[in-house]
């Protein structure tokens, strides 16, 4: 049998992983540590087989009408806005993802930032740093505001969304949640509470977005949801930059309307150096970071490997987005290797 062509959009960081898609496949690897471009992109996707590609590829029809001989697209991220599932689906290609191997790590950074930001770490690291410590100690200085016992907002209660309410039960918080549907095992495992969206916004001292960029999901949170928030609340964003209207969130902040922002996505990324975002005291900004330990990033290079070698194997993959395409293109038909 002659080894599946695929493209792999930038090296992973498992030596296991790379190791098997070398044993398996003839491997086109893109060896620049950047994405890319969609012209590249359309050249290399032409003969293949397989695609190993990044949140930052857009797959779109353009790229798919390029890869007509296109098995299965694998993901290396737990979002796939950037693919277009639908079109994919039509063709008879399975997509990929990689959830559940960095849930922990993604909470964990969203504490980091709903702290820090509460806390008010970074401005009081740089004012350190900066000498503008000058009184050993006082009452006043620096102050932010408690996090223990507050109440905490959490839009979209999925994986992500329940390890963060874990998390705050640590902290004596009242958790509210909005979904699209209830999720009454969380409730009863953690006592989260369902609310509306508007509920949650007015309601809560941290709002948390972790909920699935969709066409649904756009520009959700807008001027009408962030004037709902308390003027004393903080906005943390985890998912996706488009989940919120980024022109009105920076309008919320010059006027007041909530009392700041942790941010690990934007609408444009790499978010630009002078952007109105970088001039408030009150906001932080991590960049799409919220994966990115060692070890996270490992398990997730290996899944995405471990999903597009089944594939092409012919079984079914652990993590499949449209597992409607098995009735278009049975596994039988994409099998590769023996
Ligand atoms: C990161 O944003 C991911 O989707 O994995």
């Amino acid at each position: 049998m002659v080894k599946p062509k695929i493209y792999v959009t930038r090296k992973l960081p498992s030596e296991r992983a790379m190791k098997l898609l070398f044993e398996y496949c003839d491997v086109d690897l893109n060896e620049e540590s950047r994405p890319p471009t969609k012209e590249e992109l359309i050249e290399h996707v032409k003969d293949k087989d397989g695609l190993l590609c990044l949140l930052t590829d857009k797959i779109d029809k353009d790229v798919l009408d390029a890869a007509p001989k296109l098995k299965v697209i694998s993901t290396y991220s737990v979002g796939y806005d950037h693919i277009d599932v639908e079109e994919a689906t039509k063709r008879g290609i399975y997509v990929t993802y990689t959830p559940g191997v960095l849930t922990d790590a993604v909470a964990d950074h969203t504490w980091a930032l709903l702290l820090a930001v509460a806390r008010r770490l970074v401005e009081a690291d740089q004012c350190v740093r900066q000498g503008c410590w000058k009184i050993a100690w006082a009452p006043d200085f620096m102050l932010g505001t408690d996090v223990y016992g507050k109440t905490l907002g959490i839009i979209g209660l999925g994986r992500i969304g329940t390890a963060v309410a874990r998390r705050a039960k640590g902290f004596n918080m009242r958790i509210l949640y909005y979904d699209k549907e209830r999720k009454l095992d969380v409730e009863k495992e953690l006592g989260v509470e369902f609310r509306s969206l508007d509920e949650v916004l007015k309601e809560s001292d941290f709002v948390v977005i972790s909920v699935v960029l969709t066409k649904e999901t756009y520009h959700m949170i807008g001027e009408r949801e962030l004037r709902l928030m308390k003027p004393t609340a903080y906005l943390i964003n985890i998912a996706r930059g488009a989940i919120v209207d980024t022109n009105a969130l920076v309008k919320a902040l010059e006027e007041g309307w909530i009392a700041g922002a942790a941010l690990d996505v934007f609408e444009e990324e790499p978010l630009p150096k002078d952007h109105p975002l970088t001039k408030f005291k009150n906001v932080i900004l991590t960049p799409h970071i919220a994966s990115a330990t060692t070890e996270t990033r490992a398990r997730m290079a290996d899944l995405a490997v471990d999903n597009l070698l089944s594939v092409l194997k012919g079984e079914m993959p652990k993590h499949l987005v449209n597992p409607e395409v098995t009735k278009i293109r049975p596994l039988s038909e994409v099998k590769m290797i023996e």
